[in-house]
């Protein structure tokens, strides 16, 4: 028993015993591209002596989890300190009280000295490296991992018969039986010889051939314009785990026009540059994928100018419905009210985007049936709302569907 705890414990405490050594690989990992740990400035001011600037420290976090949120406060150091570095936008962090303390207490000694960076640049690589293997198998994966076992089994078998043959054949010479020498067959003939001497591999390999087919069969009937779980590999590895998510970029921010318009836009090149003029090293691949915005804008990181030969990045459609359908974003999203979250899913955890929902005609209906209508404020809907309650069907607890504004009607989804 005593041993189960020693081990827990040991477990529990590891993390935070790591800690001051982990500061130098947070700050690498999270704020060397804009900070030093000097007095020198480089996108933001340098961290060295960064504690006395602030009176309170309780305020210092709360700037690092959130700099836009916390100026909002009126704050006037740092309204001074946003103004003096040209309103540029200091990203959001999720980090913990704990590991802000520790880099800011880090950087606020001067960093490390050269060496020692060093050292722990390598280990941050080796943790970036490591969480990387860990894909999900999907069924594509497990098909092949069937049929390689099934290769496997069939060679298994046809060695196992080799041998007893020979076996046979070696107690048949010591036997003094004689076998008569096989006659010369083509190919093909051999081929059928071989099959009806091995009628057991032959039906496995049959069995597996025929379950195989039939699956290709189903998929394909199944999957036809349904592209549930499409995640195509973008030109760029962008992720937006990584911007939604952890710097909690509002997604508005990219895909501007989707309050206001049919479709949601996906972002030009320059709106990467508002931050990606600044930040020039990702946490994950370097300069390897963000230098590929570069590439597209003809852009030089070293002298800030753009050349000539600008060409649009050629981002990987993932949903597409057909041409007989009308969708409007801007009726779910500002008038509906609904999150991109009901509809896309977590897109703030995927690293690559997939989709989500079926897009299916059900799968829009089923929505529609269900979902009450944002009547309150919007003129139009109220009455109607009213002519739904004084309908003579009304019962108490009936709900204001988007079914009862219409949304079942075959022309208001189709051309
Ligand atoms: C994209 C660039 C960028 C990144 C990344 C960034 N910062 Fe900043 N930071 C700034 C800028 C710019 C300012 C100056 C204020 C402003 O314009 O928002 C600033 C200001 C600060 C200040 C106040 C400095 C002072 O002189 O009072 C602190 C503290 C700070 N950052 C900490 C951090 C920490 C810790 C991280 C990493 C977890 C980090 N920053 C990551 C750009 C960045
Ligand atoms: C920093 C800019 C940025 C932010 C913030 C952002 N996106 Fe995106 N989004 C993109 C880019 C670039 C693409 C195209 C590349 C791709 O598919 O990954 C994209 C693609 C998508 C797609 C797939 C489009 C298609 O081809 O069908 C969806 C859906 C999406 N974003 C939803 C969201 C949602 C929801 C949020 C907020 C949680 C969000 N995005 C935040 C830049 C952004
Ligand atoms: C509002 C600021 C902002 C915008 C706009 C933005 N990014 Fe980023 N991007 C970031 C931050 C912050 C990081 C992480 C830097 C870090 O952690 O060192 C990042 C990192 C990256 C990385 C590196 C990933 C890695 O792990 O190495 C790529 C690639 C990238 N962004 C692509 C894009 C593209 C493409 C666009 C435009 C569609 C874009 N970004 C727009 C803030 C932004
Ligand atoms: C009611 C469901 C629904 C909601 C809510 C929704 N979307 Fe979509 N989204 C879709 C459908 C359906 C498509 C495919 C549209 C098409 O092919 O014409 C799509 C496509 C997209 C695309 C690809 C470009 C396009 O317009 O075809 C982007 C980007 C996108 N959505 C972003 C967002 C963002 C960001 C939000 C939240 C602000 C959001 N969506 C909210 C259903 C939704
Ligand atoms: C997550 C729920 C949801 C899904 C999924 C959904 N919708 Fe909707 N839809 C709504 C809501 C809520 C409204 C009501 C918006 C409003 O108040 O006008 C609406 C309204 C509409 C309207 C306008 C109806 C009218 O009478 O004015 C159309 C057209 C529409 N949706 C098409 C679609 C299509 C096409 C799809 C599938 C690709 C879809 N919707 C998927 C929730 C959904
Ligand atoms: C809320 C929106 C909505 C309404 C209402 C709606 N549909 Fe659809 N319908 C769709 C969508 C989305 C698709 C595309 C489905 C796909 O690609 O899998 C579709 C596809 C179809 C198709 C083509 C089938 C196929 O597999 O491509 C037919 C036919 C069709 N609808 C008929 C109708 C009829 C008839 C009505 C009225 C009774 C109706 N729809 C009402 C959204 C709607």
């Amino acid at each position: 028993m005593s041993l189960v705890f020693t081990i827990l414990s040991m477990v529990f405490l590891l993390p935070s015993q790591g800690f001051s050594q982990d500061a130098a690989k947070l700050f690498k990992g999270n704020c060397a591209s804009c900070h030093k740990p000097t007095t020198q400035k480089l996108v933001g001011p340098g961290l060295q002596g960064v504690r006395s600037r602030w009176t309170d420290e309780a305020k210092l976090i709360a700037w690092v989890k959130n700099s836009q949120d916390f100026l909002k406060t009126g704050d006037s150091y740092a309204k001074k300190l946003f103004a003096d570095y040209g309103n540029s936008v200091m990203p959001a962090f999720a980090l913990s009280d704990a590991e802000i303390i520790a880099i800011v207490d880090w950087a606020d000694k001067g960093g490390d000295a050269p060496a020692a960076t060093e050292a722990t640049d390598s280990a941050a690589g080796a943790t970036t490296s490591a969480g990387e293997g860990g894909e999900p198998a999907d069924s594509e994966t497990y098909m092949y991992i069937l049929l390689g076992i099934a290769a496997l089994l069939l060679i298994l078998i046809s060695v196992l018969n080799t041998v007893k043959k020979s076996l046979q054949s070696l107690v048949n010479e010591k036997n003094g039986v004689i076998v008569e020498p096989q006659p010369h067959r083509s190919p093909y003939q051999q081929a059928m010889y071989w099959a009806s001497q091995n009628k057991k591999i032959v039906a496995l390999a049959g069995l597996f051939l025929t379950v195989w087919v039939l699956k290709l069969g189903w998929d394909g009937l199944m999957g036809v314009g349904v592209y549930e779980g499409y995640a195509p590999e973008q030109p760029i590895k962008f992720s937006h785990e990584l911007h939604a998510g952890q710097n909690k970029i509002a997604c508005v921010y990219c895909h501007s026009s989707v309050e206001k318009s049919k479709h949601a836009n996906i972002p030009s090149a320059n709106v990467c540059m508002n931050c990606h003029a600044y930040i020039q090293q990702g946490p994950k691949y370097g300069s390897e994928e963000i230098s590929k915005i570069y590439a597209a804008l003809d852009y030089n990181p070293e002298t800030r100018s753009y050349g000539p030969n600008q060409k649009p990045i050629k981002w990987i459609r993932v949903h597409s419905l057909p041409d007989h359908v009308y969708f409007n974003h801007s009726q779910h999203v500002t008038v509906g009210k609904l999150e991109c979250a009901q509809c896309h899913g977590p897109i703030d955890s995927m690293e690559v985007v997939r989709q989500y929902s079926p897009l299916t005609m059900g799968w829009c209906i089923n929505c529609h049936r269900e979902t009450a209508v944002q009547w309150e404020g919007n003129e139009y809907y109220e009455e109607l709302h009213k002519k739904f309650l004084e309908d003579s069907d009304y019962k108490k607890g009936d709900v204001f569907t988007v079914e009862k504004i219409g949304g079942l009607e075959c022309s208001k989804c189709h051309y």
